[in-house]
């Protein structure tokens, strides 16, 4: 078998073994992670366009607005290293606005949706020293070598620290703050908390995108792993939580079934629930006291409304 071949079915496996884990618990849950294949990710776009989910563009706009002074923090001769897919907007928006960038380094898990990011982004900047690095970036892992005097900014945009619970984002901080040496920074987006009417449209949509994006993780397993899921069979549901801080993405089974995975079979009973993502809204105050002990803030930007905030932190 060709490594390739093999790394294949390593993935596969880890799928399989993720979300029969997941499934077996007396809460059902699948990993949010694998919301995220072609369709899924198709699916993330279409939803960052809605009228009902502010997130991208509020944090856009802060960052338009905004973009001289946050380039002024960041300070000059940087490694620019972008934890996630670095396709967006905003990548594009720091990379033209910052002075004597040295290095951009995006870090994502899926090679090939990293090279081609790399590829576009080298034709439209063909000066940029751009060094994609493959990488699951919630473990440690190896960043290239920079020259002493250059600052070494980690940028995690898009509230995705969200969906950590609070546990696994104050570990994710602690590895950032490992990541950056000294005399680097943390440019981050977190979502804030807001009245749970506006929360639950963000997150159940009038046109259903966000119903099919949360389904797609059924259909996901279908294809993948020889599932027989009823797509019709489960509906979506948003509820806020209230003690933690989060929206909950939930898949409803609408009757008593049993599906196959495999050669596993699942029983559902009615009413039961797949939790299938956590996406957390903190205060200043919250989200201070996840980073408290790593970093300390020096500026945070935030639209009239108060619903996004981008912060710049230092060690
Ligand atoms: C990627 N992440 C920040 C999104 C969020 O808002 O938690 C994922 C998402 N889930 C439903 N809508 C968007």
């Amino acid at each position: 078998m060709s490594i390739a071949v093999l790394e294949g079915v390593k993935k596969k496996s880890q799928f399989y073994n993720d979300v029969i884990e997941g499934l077996q618990k007396s809460q059902k849950t699948i990993p949010s992670k694998y919301f995220y294949d072609k369709w899924g990710s198709e699916l993330f776009e279409k939803i960052c366009e809605l009228d009902e989910y502010y997130l991208t563009r509020t944090e856009l706009s802060i960052m338009k607005q905004n973009i001289d002074e946050i380039a002024r923090k960041l300070g000059s001769d940087i490694q620019l290293v972008e934890l996630g897919s670095g396709s967006s907007l905003k990548t594009r928006m720091l990379l033209n606005n910052l002075p004597n960038i040295h290095s951009y380094v995006p870090v994502d898990i899926s090679d090939d949706f990293l090279a081609d990011v790399a590829d576009e982004l080298q034709a439209e900047y063909p000066e940029l020293n751009i060094i994609p690095v493959a990488a699951d970036y919630t473990r440690p892992f190896e960043l290239p070598v920079k020259e002493s005097q250059t600052r070494r900014i980690a940028y995690y945009p898009g509230s995705t620290i969200g969906n950590f619970t609070k546990e696994e984002a104050g570990r994710f901080i602690a590895l950032i703050a490992d990541l950056i040496e000294d005399e680097g920074g943390l440019l981050i987006g977190f979502d804030l908390l807001k009245d749970e009417e506006t929360l639950i449209a963000a997150y159940d949509d009038k046109q259903g995108v966000t119903a099919e994006f949360n389904k797609n993780i059924l259909r996901r397993i279908n294809n993948e792993l020889e599932a027989d899921f009823d797509l019709d069979a489960f509906e979506h549901k948003a509820v806020f939580n209230e003690e933690k801080s989060r929206i909950e993405m939930h898949l409803v089974s609408i009757t008593d079934q049993t599906v196959e995975i495999l050669n596993s079979a699942i029983h559902f009973e009615k009413g039961e629930t797949i939790h299938t993502e956590n996406s957390h809204k903190y205060s200043l105050a919250s989200f201070r006291k996840l980073t408290k002990g790593h970093f300390h803030p020096v500026k945070t930007w935030m639209d009239k409304d108060e619903m996004f905030a981008v912060q710049f932190l230092e060690k």
